[in-house]
């Protein structure tokens, strides 16, 4: 039997608690705990399933598989990425509200897409928007679909049926499960639906790019109770009056994590910068671009 249970969740790291708090005791964050539901499965429940037994292998006789990458024709991204991205791995781009992911993964999509269809989901514009932004970067590629839907279930059906190169899941925090009860855009709802694409895009060795919002105010998951789930975690940053953009890689399963990826947002999408002194010069009176909630 499922029950539900309630627990106080911090949004910005998932920390759980019995109770409510105003601080949280594990990343220090101030009023970022609420109230979640979340289903419990006692052992007598038909959800248990029996797993079948991992025997243990010889690491010598594992068959190692070297990473095979794809470039993703943005260089400042390869760069941060390792070389290139990493086939079948996960990666999350998190950023505030408006900095340019849907624009810089957009990019991203028609070069992969030159050879292989892309998946590009989204709930939170519509075909006409995403295609008023393609238009806008002069992206006219025939291998990118659409597909505006929320439902878990019908994006991993579509996921299966398609088999594409790459998956894109704009954003994470409107994506939903029917088996948690909790709204989209809480830590559950957001790591069950991390879980199911990480699960399907694995077994069918598919690329998958997850944006999620960074989000000041405790509503809505940030990308952080994340971080620990996927591959790569890449964050988008600047400041609001100012046009350049900063890539930072903070975990990467395939590289290191030195790396920054430096952009100017323009008319034209984010464009690469590849003279930062430049940049940091004309950014002298005001701050270098960068933000304090995701580190
Ligand atoms: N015509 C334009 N010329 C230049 N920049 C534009 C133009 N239209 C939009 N932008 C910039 O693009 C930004 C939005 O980019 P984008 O939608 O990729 O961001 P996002 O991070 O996906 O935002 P959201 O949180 O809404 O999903 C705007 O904040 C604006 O700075
Ligand atoms: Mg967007
Ligand atoms: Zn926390």
């Amino acid at each position: 039997m499922a029950k539900a249970k309630t627990v106080f969740v911090c949004s910005d790291c998932g920390y759980e608690s019995p109770k409510w708090l105003g601080k949280c005791p594990a990343c220090n964050a101030w009023n970022t705990f609420y109230e979640e539901k979340v289903q419990v499965t006692t052992s007598s429940g038909t959800n248990v399933k029996i797993k079948e037994k991992a025997k243990p292998l010889n690491l010598n006789e594992v068959k190692g598989e070297e990473a095979i990458r794809t470039k993703t024709g943005v260089e400042e991204l390869d760069r941060v990425l390792g070389g290139g991205i990493v086939k079948g791995s996960l990666v999350l781009l998190g950023g505030e509200p408006g900095i340019g992911k849907s624009t810089l993964i957009l990019q991203i999509c028609d070069k992969i897409g030159t050879d292989g269809k892309v998946l590009y989901v989204s709930g939170e514009e519509s075909a006409e928007q995403v295609k008023l932004r393609a238009d806008r970067l002069n992206i006219k590629n025939d291998n990118i679909m659409f597909l505006g839907e929320t439902d878990i279930d019908a994006i991993e059906a579509e996921i299966l049926e398609m088999n594409p190169k790459l998956v894109v899941i704009d954003s994470i925090q409107t994506m939903f499960s029917n088996e948690i009860t909790s709204a989209p855009g809480t830590v559950s709802q957001v790591r069950e639906i991390t879980a199911r694409i990480m699960k399907c895009c694995k077994q069918n060795k598919i690329t998958t790019i997850i944006i999620g919002h960074v989000t000041k105010d405790g509503n809505i998951a940030g990308p952080r109770v994340l971080e620990h789930m996927v591959d790569t975690v890449l964050y988008l940053e600047g400041e609001r009056f100012f046009s350049y953009r900063i890539l930072r890689g903070v975990k990467n399963r395939f590289g290191s994590t030195n790396e920054v990826g430096m952009f100017e947002m323009q008319n034209e999408g984010m464009c690469e910068v590849t003279n930062p002194s430049k940049m940091l010069i004309s950014e002298e009176q005001g701050q270098i671009p960068r933000n304090g909630n995701s580190m």
